[in-house]
């Protein structure tokens, strides 16, 4: 079964067609990322024009790959003979931007006579984990735990990072997914963005920090010391303002604002995040003793937080985790399937997609992640 994915619900525009959820035939991607920097952050506006302006190129690209002979005519015969049906991120998202890919789906459905089927992004973000595909196995050497796909013993913990959402998931398969704990304010990514632009950082700060990081690495640790909000509460939510506004104090507070300090103020802020989302997940894992953990989001490309959950895993710190001596697996996708792309929108819809009347599909904003 071959699904032609659209994702459009932020400042990337993505199309992408995939077969039997786990097989890539295409990907396209193009972002207005860098056209957001000189502002500090997403403009939704300046993202929905740019979503106008990309859709059909990216569309045309995504499909030309199918066919040896593509023209604008053979378009809508390469859907007819080569598609089964057409996935759509609905939401949560920005509603300019939500709103130009929904209406090309919805357009293709209608004129090639396809299936369409609303996806939430938030929850599509996880079966990144479930991607193969002979493009991905070029890249899987680069991480250490991609192309889980069929492998991936349930239940499982999904941790879904990315700028807008910290999630907490129990997969006990691939289409039972039950919500477990999230954020109760700011996303690890936004926590990563804000504190990013406070040290000077443009938009997209979590690559930045995790880079700056690095140079810290080796000196002598520095004495910024963060906090890591309700890290030991016993409920599987995140908070992550404080830690922005401590951010703040501690970099008012201190002088001498050079490179190193940058570096050290990176390492700390990028230590608190990983810390959290590392014990939390841990706790997830073992109140439902899951077998294996995924991650997925835009910060799940951060390579100390890979790092410190291959770590957890391989020391299984807490007692229960040692009982039941068994080995925790743990799948991170390749980092160019972390942030926002078509890809998995087509996996999520080929595994727990229902598809609906295309009158029936509607961009929702503020779509619930908590099912
Ligand atoms: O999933 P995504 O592309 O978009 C949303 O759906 O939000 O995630 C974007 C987020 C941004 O906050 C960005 O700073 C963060 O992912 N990010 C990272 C890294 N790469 C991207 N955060 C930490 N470390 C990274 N290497
Ligand atoms: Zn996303």
């Amino acid at each position: 079964m071959n699904i032609l994915a659209i994702e459009s619900s932020c400042d990337e525009t993505s199309v992408a067609v995939i077969r039997n959820g786990t097989e890539i035939l295409s990907n396209v991607v193009a972002s207005s990322t860098l056209m957001h920097e000189k502002w500090g952050g997403i403009v939704p506006e300046v993202a929905a024009r740019e979503q106008l302006e990309s859709i059909i190129p990216v569309l045309t690209e995504a499909l030309s790959s199918l066919s040896h002979q593509p023209s604008a005519s053979s378009y809508q015969t390469i859907i007819k003979n080569s598609i089964d049906a057409i996935a759509i991120t609905v939401g949560p998202g920005l509603i300019g931007s939500l709103l130009i890919g929904i209406e090309t789906a919805k357009a293709i459905a209608f004129v090639t006579e396809k299936p369409i089927i609303p996806v939430n992004h938030v929850l599509a973000h996880m079966y990144a984990n479930f991607l193969n595909s002979r493009q991905l196995s070029a890249v899987s050497s680069q991480t250490e735990n991609s192309l889980g796909n069929n492998k991936i013993v349930f239940p499982a913990i999904s941790l879904v990072v990315s700028g807008g959402h910290t999630e907490l998931f129990l997969m006990k398969n691939k289409k039972d997914i039950s919500w477990l704990g999230g954020t109760i304010d700011d996303a690890a990514g936004e926590a990563f963005d804000k504190s990013a632009r406070l040290l000077g950082f443009g938009h997209g700060g979590g690559l930045a920090i995790q880079k700056a990081a690095k140079e810290a690495i080796g000196r002598q640790s520095s004495a910024i010391r963060l906090p890591r909000p309700i890290i030991h509460d016993d409920t599987l939510n995140f908070s992550f303002s404080g830690l922005k506004t401590a951010v703040m104090r501690e970099w008012k507070n201190s002088t001498n604002h050079n490179e190193q300090m940058i570096s050290a103020f990176s390492y700390e802020i990028q230590e608190a995040i990983t810390d959290v989302l590392v014990k939390k997940t841990l706790k997830a894992v073992q109140v439902h003793n899951a077998q294996s953990i995924l991650i997925s989001g835009g910060v799940a490309s951060n390579l100390r937080l890979r790092e410190k959950m291959n770590e957890a895993i391989s020391h299984q710190p807490s007692a229960r985790l040692a009982e039941s001596k068994r080995a925790i697996s743990f799948y991170s996708p390749p980092i160019e399937f972390c942030t926002d792309n078509a890809a998995y929108i087509g996996s999520y819809a080929y595994f727990r997609g229902t598809p609906v009347d295309w009158h029936e599909i509607n961009a929702i904003p503020d779509l619930s992640v908590e099912v």
